[in-house]
């Protein structure tokens, strides 16, 4: 974990609440087959998650860590409803394949010139839906719509750091 992640903080602890509300609704009767994916990944006792979830401040969402190994590395991200923004990042030489659980998610790939970042491609991810990030590919996350998505995160290779933010000016 690096320092941009957090176990709690504000507003983070506000949107926790609400999110373990929301699951243990959710959770209790999945009534898709991307809630009944999550309903299985999570603990059943849902109030471990207090102490599992990670928060990042920069990217407004939840982390919790499924495995972690030299070859792949698995979580779930939780975004709350109507992020303002995504922050941009890459996994270095890590390949990401996104699995959008519940919800809508949009994703933003970026391209470099001259020192400026250029969209060049946006895909919203709707539950079920794939989204594949190749290595050293500089894109951003969020959650448009109004309700909590989630989304299974895969990543072969290990991702050298937990957040790997591009600095901009
Ligand atoms: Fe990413």
């Amino acid at each position: 974990m690096n320092n941009s992640i957090s176990n709690l903080g504000n507003p983070g602890e506000n949107y926790q609440k609400q999110l373990l509300e929301i699951l243990k609704q959710l959770c209790d009767r999945p009534f898709t087959l991307g809630l009944l994916i999550l309903a299985l990944l999570l603990p059943k006792d849902l109030n471990l998650l207090k102490t599992r979830l990670e928060y990042s401040e920069k990217g407004q969402y939840f982390w919790l860590q499924l495995c972690s190994s030299f070859l792949i590395e698995a979580g779930i991200c939780f975004w709350p409803p109507k992020q303002a923004n995504s922050f941009k990042h890459d996994h270095f030489n890590s390949k990401a394949l996104v699995l959008t659980l519940s919800g809508e998610i949009l994703q933003t790939l970026y391209k470099v010139s001259r020192d400026k970042f250029f969209i060049y491609r946006q895909d919203i991810a709707k539950p079920l839906d794939f989204l594949f990030i190749d290595g050293w590919q500089i894109h951003g996350i969020k959650n448009v719509s109004n309700e909590w998505a989630f989304s299974l995160h895969l990543y072969a290779l290990k991702r050298p750091q937990t957040q790997l933010e591009i600095a901009e000016d």
